[in-house]
């Protein structure tokens, strides 16, 4: 009977969750259960139709049944549920609600209240309609329903009716280097000190590359490095060649400025194939769709030209670690969007 109640509130915090769902796809335990209305996520309505059968409300399908059983001991009861309930907090994100956010409007606020670093209790705070505290500057507080997207981007409901959204920004600035989110930018708003020059693609980076290079070679793709590291006064020569060429204008929507180069990172290369550019062949379309999982971001996409400052360019890729590209490249947003920052020359 305990159990029951426990089984049976946990439901009720978990179903008024205002998440969009978790990815089973994705997830790194990828699991076949859980998932009883089949739709790919471990989200509210699997639990709802668990709960409602463990109430005797209503009957199971065959396919149901099977993903029901969580725990794989032919039966179908709480257990299941206390089961899906950990196999879901494993797979949440773990939000955090307290940190520096860029909001629609482009204000900075510092939010001070803290839901709680984990996924569940996060939910159940939002879910029970209560306040969430956001201190301003100014002093304003204001309330709101929290809903989240992934652990840097939320959206809030408040109480008037609004929606606003929320893009997590935390920037430090050490020894004259940019980090957003702990992430390294060098872009057109951002720049390296001339002396940084790590003098080769950072370990990390390269292999990274090399993991991704192999199992592209397994699919019969060939990737090559045709541009790594490039130093301060490298990207220099570069771009006062393109500017001699083409204008100053035209080479800046191409060629990064000395100091501005991704290059310059030592996290950032050009793909190529036999040594050539390249655009829609087998090479392009394998790193698209699989370089975020080596931890690399195409950094210049298509039609985004606005945003990142610079041509289309599918051959550069950025290295941000694993879990950075993974969650870029599922929110569909460039590395500026995602930070909330912008790229132009101040
Ligand atoms: N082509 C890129 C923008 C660079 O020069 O770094
Ligand atoms: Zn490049």
């Amino acid at each position: 009977m305990r159990i029951r109640f426990i089984a049976a509130s946990l439901a009720a915090a978990l179903c008024t969750v205002p998440f969009t769902g978790i990815s089973v796809a994705k997830a790194e335990n990828t699991c076949t259960t859980g998932d009883l209305n089949g739709n790919g996520t471990l989200d509210c309505p699997d639990i709802l139709i668990l709960q409602k059968y463990i109430l005797g409300a209503e009957k199971l399908t065959l396919e149901s049944a099977v993903s029901a059983d969580i725990n794989g001991d032919g039966k179908v009861n709480v257990f299941d549920m206390i089961d899906w309930r950990e196999q879901y907090s494993e797979t949440a994100v773990k939000l955090d609600l307290s940190g520096t956010f860029v909001t629609d409007s482009g204000a900075v606020v510092r939010i001070a209240g803290d839901c709680g670093n984990d996924g569940v209790s996060q939910f159940s705070v939002s879910c029970k309609g209560e306040d969430v505290s956001f201190s301003y500057p100014d002093g304003v507080k204001k309330s709101g329903t929290v809903s989240f997207s992934d652990k840097n981007h939320f959206s809030v409901k408040w109480s008037d009716g609004s929606t606003e959204n929320f893009t997590r920004r935390e920037i430090k600035i050490i020894q004259g280097i940019t980090y957003v989110n702990d992430i390294l930018i060098a872009n057109k708003s951002y720049s390296l000190p001339e002396t940084y020059n790590p003098g080769a693609l950072t370990a990390d980076t390269q292999a990274a590359f090399e993991k991704m290079q192999a199992a592209a070679a397994k699919d019969g793709i060939k990737l090559w490095v045709c541009s790594g590291f490039r130093s301060y006064s490298y990207q220099a020569q570069l771009y006062n060649g393109y500017a001699s060429r083409d204008g100053y204008t035209k080479a800046d929507t191409y060629s990064a400025r000395p100091g501005h180069s991704e290059h310059q990172t030592g996290m950032a290369m050009d793909i190529c194939y036999a040594a050539s550019w390249f655009d829609n062949t087998p090479e392009t379309i394998w790193l698209a769709k699989n370089c975020y999982d080596y931890g690399f971001i195409l950094r210049y996409p298509k039609g985004k030209e606005n945003i990142t400052g610079y041509m289309y360019e599918p051959w550069h890729i950025r290295y941000v670690g694993l879990e950075n590209a993974q969650l870029i490249h599922d929110s569909g947003l460039t590395l500026e969007e995602y930070l909330g920052i912008d790229s132009y020359y101040h």
